[in-house]
């Protein structure tokens, strides 16, 4: 038996369903599995395995969880890791001859997992502060959304998968 921790960060709560739905599934398989907040992570080199899971915020994980790695990154380097980002968006995006978003997002902390994976999560907008709702608008605006457009993505999407958190977990298990 394997005993695995899932340490997320998660702003408006659909990160932290998708680390308790990752870990459900690991341990319906036997497995041993357990969440944590990372702003309360338990000592992470007592665990066979660790997974970092982070919303994803204008294409980074959460301030956080890259405060969790910077500061960890000795141990997690001697840790079998596995890292998940929750997004909307969760393929590379290819533009005007340039890559980013989707796993790319992930190589950039250099921790080289043995799993990665993007994830879709939610996005409520009834719920977001004032400050992520006008970086939103912001950003609708420089890509150029019709008001038609943007009035399409302040409504609710939940792509939360529970196919996608399964898939993920069965790659943890193989990479045990
Ligand atoms: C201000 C803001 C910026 C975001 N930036 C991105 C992004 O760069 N790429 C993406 O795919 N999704 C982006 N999202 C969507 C979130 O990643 C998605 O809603 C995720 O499920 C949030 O996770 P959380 O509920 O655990 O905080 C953004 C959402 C907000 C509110």
């Amino acid at each position: 038996m394997s005993d695995i921790l899932v340490i997320y960060a998660s702003r408006y709560g659909s990160t932290a369903q998708v680390a308790q739905m990752i870990a459900d599934f690991l341990n319906e398989k036997g497995h041993l599995a357990e969440t944590a907040d990372v702003k309360d992570a338990p000592d992470v080199s007592r665990h066979n395995m660790v997974l970092l899971g982070s919303g994803i915020y204008a294409h980074k994980l959460l301030p956080e969880m890259e405060e969790f790695i910077a500061e960890q990154r000795s141990i997690l380097a001697s840790c079998r890791l596995g890292m998940f980002g929750v997004a909307m968006r969760t393929e590379v995006i290819h533009k005007n001859g340039r890559s980013f978003g989707g796993e790319l997002i992930l190589d950039k902390y250099e921790l080289n997992p043995l799993v990665k994976g993007m994830l879709h999560g939610r996005m409520d907008f009834s719920v977001l502060t004032e400050k992520d709702r006008g970086g939103l608008e912001r950003f609708y605006d420089s890509i150029g959304l019709s008001p038609e457009q943007k009035a399409e993505r302040r409504k609710m999407r939940d792509e939360i998968s529970e196919d996608e958190c399964s898939n993920f977990a069965d790659q943890v298990i193989k990479a045990l």
